[in-house]
């Protein structure tokens, strides 16, 4: 069995829907924990629910980010992953952190990459009035939304889309498309190489 660590900020749907799809298509792999760097993120109810091991490791306790960088990866080579997922995880990881996951750490981006990285993707695509919008997975690299792209899903952007209606159908896909991928690494069936 591969052990996935999966780290969130908040909402936690995309990790859900990798926990979801784990159980329901018999994964050869288990969510070991589910880490968030907010005590307060919505995902980690859900994770408690499935009776899967959470931790919290808050920034500001921290004096700077390679302290709190080597605090969150001590926690999370307490379950000796094989992969880290990062799932709406919304911090900047040094490079040493990167480093030391290169190869197996993984995010989901909201856009087309290499169109529309950092934040408020949604608005840059309406803005730059692009007919396809969509969701990137990519390794994850010292720079940020840069590393190589395992997959994506494209949506078409409709005339009357808002932020929140072009925003609302990415993450339908993200929650098909971030399942797939991990699922076709944890069966060894995409290699990954930073
Ligand atoms: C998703 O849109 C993801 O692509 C981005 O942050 C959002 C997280 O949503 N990185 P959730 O916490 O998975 O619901």
């Amino acid at each position: 069995m591969k052990k996935i660590v999966i780290l969130i900020s908040g909402r936690g749907s995309n990790m859900q829907s990798i926990v979801n799809a784990a159980k329901a298509e018999q994964w050869p792999a288990q969510i070991a924990a589910v880490i968030s760097n907010r005590p307060d993120a919505e995902g980690l109810i859900f994770a408690h629910q499935h009776q899967i091991p959470t931790a919290v490791v808050v920034s500001k306790n921290y004096p700077d980010r390679e302290e709190f960088d080597a605090a969150l990866l001590a926690q999370i080579e307490q379950y000796s992953p094989d992969l880290v997922v990062l799932a709406g995880f919304m911090r900047i990881l040094t490079p040493q952190f990167v480093h030391f996951y290169a190869g197996r750490m993984v995010n989901i981006h909201p856009s087309l990459l290499p169109n529309f990285k950092g934040l408020h993707t949604h608005q840059q695509a309406l803005q730059a009035g692009v007919s396809e919008h969509g969701a990137t997975v990519h390794l994850v690299t010292a720079e940020l939304d840069h590393g190589p792209i395992l997959d994506q899903a494209r949506v078409a952007v409709l005339p009357n889309d808002t932020e929140d209606s072009l925003a609302q159908r990415v993450l339908e896909q993200e929650h098909i498309l971030y399942p797939r991928v991990i699922r076709q690494i944890v069966e060894g069936k995409m290699e990954l190489s930073a």
